[in-house]
């Protein structure tokens, strides 16, 4: 009986949400959709992006074409499908962002201050925007970088997603916008391609060992970053959507944490699936973004507050890539 009532209530509950994905065709975005729209069904879940619609979420659910930089065109989407979450997920990331610093600050700041004023007007349920690793610069602790320390992000990548946290973390004190955050570190991923990050070597690499048996990385072999395989990003950020609002202390954007290596330390786990593999080294302007960031980062709080765990490590991750690859 009680079993039954809790299943029937959980469901009320997701079914009654209305969930857009903006940047739903990037890296991220594809894999999110899919997975949301396995969870709260097909319909119920709106994939938008400027880009042409990616090829494995079509059939799956509606698509719109939008510019989220249109503030007016997104509030009428947001009416007129009675969207009740955001996923905000349209950025420039840290390697294109260098390119072009005015347009990464344009964008990054833009989308965030667009969708928290129509959350704040049309009173949506929640909202999720992504931080990163990069929000850390070259003055924050190496090694297990803290939830809370010295942040003085040197990339304009970084700049922007610090000032979307206070953002964040603004609407939600000043007008109750329940928009939740977490610091991804390098997201690895085979079904949707990277879109301009430095943390991108690390899907590169397996696509170079399996086609060349050979790659050319743009880091250092000692380059140590905070990565995460997408199955357990993406589980995270719907855990954290889907934590009682009690339980989230942190309200600018959660440290969370998954596998740290170098690029030797990938080659040698490639290595054990392919003997012949071989790795060189030329490192360019991105190194100078990666020595910036730290090489690990401390997770407890966003453990302890809504139990985030992960699931897979170096080897396991390095299997799946070259299976599915
Ligand atoms: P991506 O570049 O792969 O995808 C972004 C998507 O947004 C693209 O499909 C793009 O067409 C779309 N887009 C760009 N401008 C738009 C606009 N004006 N209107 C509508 N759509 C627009 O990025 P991603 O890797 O999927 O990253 C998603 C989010 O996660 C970003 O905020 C990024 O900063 C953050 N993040 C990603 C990583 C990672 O390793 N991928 C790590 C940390 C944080
Ligand atoms: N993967 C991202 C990047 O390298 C980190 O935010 O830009």
């Amino acid at each position: 009986m009680a079993i039954g009532f809790t299943f029937t209530f959980t469901y009320k509950i997701m079914s009654k949400e209305k969930i857009l994905v903006i940047g739903a065709c990037g890296q991220i975005g594809v894999e999110l959709t899919l997975e949301l729209r396995r969870l709260y069904g097909g319909t119920n879940v709106i994939a938008a992006d400027l880009r042409e619609e990616n090829e494995l979420i079509k059939g799956t659910g509606p698509y719109v074409s939008l510019d989220v930089m249109n503030k007016e065109m997104l509030h009428v989407q947001v009416i007129r499908q009675g969207i009740t979450q955001i996923y905000l997920l349209a950025a420039i990331l840290s390697a294109t962002g260098e390119k072009n610093p005015n347009l990464a600050w344009h964008l990054n700041m833009q989308s965030l201050l667009n969708v928290l004023d129509i959350a704040k007007e049309e009173k949506l349920t929640r909202i999720f925007w992504p931080s990163s690793i990069a929000v850390f610069g070259p003055t924050s602790p190496k090694k297990n970088c803290p939830q809370q320390t010295v942040i003085e992000p040197v990339t304009v990548y970084g700049i922007s997603k610090y000032a979307g946290e206070f953002w964040c973390n603004y609407y939600f004190h000043r007008y109750a916008v329940d928009v939740r955050s977490m610091r991804y570190p390098g997201l690895i991923s085979y079904k949707s391609s990277p879109g301009g990050g430095t943390t991108d070597y690390a899907i590169e690499i397996f696509y170079a060992a399996r086609e060349e048996k050979k790659y050319n990385c743009f880091l250092r072999e000692d380059t140590y970053l905070p990565m995460m395989y997408i199955p357990d990003a993406i589980r995270a950020t719907i855990e954290l959507m889907q934590a009682d609002a009690e339980k989230i202390s942190v309200r600018t954007s959660y440290n969370v944490s998954a596998i740290n290596f170098s690029p030797n330390e990938i080659a040698t786990e490639i290595k054990k699936h392919i003997p012949e593999f071989t790795i060189t080294y030329q490192p360019d302007y991105r190194q100078a973004i990666a020595d910036s960031w730290p090489q690990s980062v401390d997770d407890s709080v966003a453990r302890k507050d809504w139990g985030w765990k992960e699931e897979f490590n170096l080897a396991t991750m390095a299997k799946e890539m070259l299976n599915n690859i």
